[in-house]
């Protein structure tokens, strides 16, 4: 989601066991959503066609998708491709090619739960640097995920995910950079609750995570600069550089034996 100022709670709000089984269950539809998108994208295919099905798998699972209206959006998935960062609006006419770094993000409510998850995936074969901007980026989100420990703060997740990104490293000559004015979320019985999660930032800062604290994390990493423009369509966030760049997103709860990732997708297996 786009920057927006924290306000000063103390703990990350904190859902029953009750809830975060309902947040799993909308998870689950949002994984399945993912997985079916990913499979059937493929060169001349829509990006409007891909929205279509994420839409079927959540209202064939009862469930509503989040993204459709918020905000007056026009779609269940936003789907930016190449040097779209994040927010692309599914099009008819814009159709996949060989090689092009495309990342879905999807949302779905349950029993007036949500989940929110992205990944990021290549058409045919990924040029390697997009492969390695690609794995950098999830390998951000799973050190974030890593950070939601009771007893940590809200920043020492974001730290984690900075710290995650630098030792990945220059690539190809060019900067890998943690895009500006965006971030993860708060999210409950709202897509989008308070606390704005920054995605970079000194440790120990922030509002508690105590057991059954739920936050949706999604680091934004482009093969270059950090600045985004917002397309002529209202929603469309690009590099202003034109670089590409990637977007891996789960929403995720505080557990007393450790994280537990309420959109995991069965296939899925964390990077080592
Ligand atoms: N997961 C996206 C985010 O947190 C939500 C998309 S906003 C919508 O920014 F309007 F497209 F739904
Ligand atoms: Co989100």
């Amino acid at each position: 989601m786009m920057l927006k100022r924290r306000k000063k709670d103390q703990t990350v709000p904190v859902r029953s066991a009750a809830e975060i089984e309902l947040m799993a269950a909308a998870g689950a539809v949002v994984a399945q959503a993912l997985i079916e998108v990913r499979a059937a994208a493929a060169p001349g295919v829509s990006t409007a066609k891909l929205d279509k099905i994420a839409e079927e798998v959540i209202r064939g699972q009862q469930a509503t998708p989040s993204f459709l209206g918020y905000h007056d959006y026009p779609a269940s998935t936003c789907i930016s491709v190449n040097d779209a960062v994040v927010h692309g609006i599914p099009s008819k006419t814009f159709v996949l090619a060989e090689g092009d770094l495309v990342s879905v993000d999807c949302g779905a409510v349950l029993g007036g739960w949500h989940g929110d998850s992205a990944i990021t995936f290549g058409i045919g074969d990924l040029a390697k640097e997009d492969e390695d901007l690609s794995d950098a980026t999830r390998e951000a989100l799973w050190a974030g995920i890593e950070a939601m420990l009771p007893g940590n703060r809200l920043t020492d997740v974001s730290h984690a995910i900075e710290q995650s990104v630098a030792r990945s490293g220059l690539k190809y000559g060019r900067r890998l950079s943690i895009v500006a004015n965006f971030g993860g979320h708060g999210i409950g019985d709202q897509m989008h609750l308070d606390p704005f999660l920054p995605n970079e930032g000194k440790p120990g800062k922030g509002p508690l995570l105590a057991v059954g604290s739920t936050l949706a994390i999604e680091p934004m990493i482009a093969l270059g600069g950090r600045k985004t423009l917002t397309l002529p369509d209202g929603w469309t966030a690009v590099t202003k550089d034109g670089a590409r760049a990637a977007h891996w997103e789960h929403t995720v709860a505080v557990g007393k034996d450790g994280p537990r990732v309420l959109t995991l997708r069965p296939d899925e297996k964390p990077p080592v």
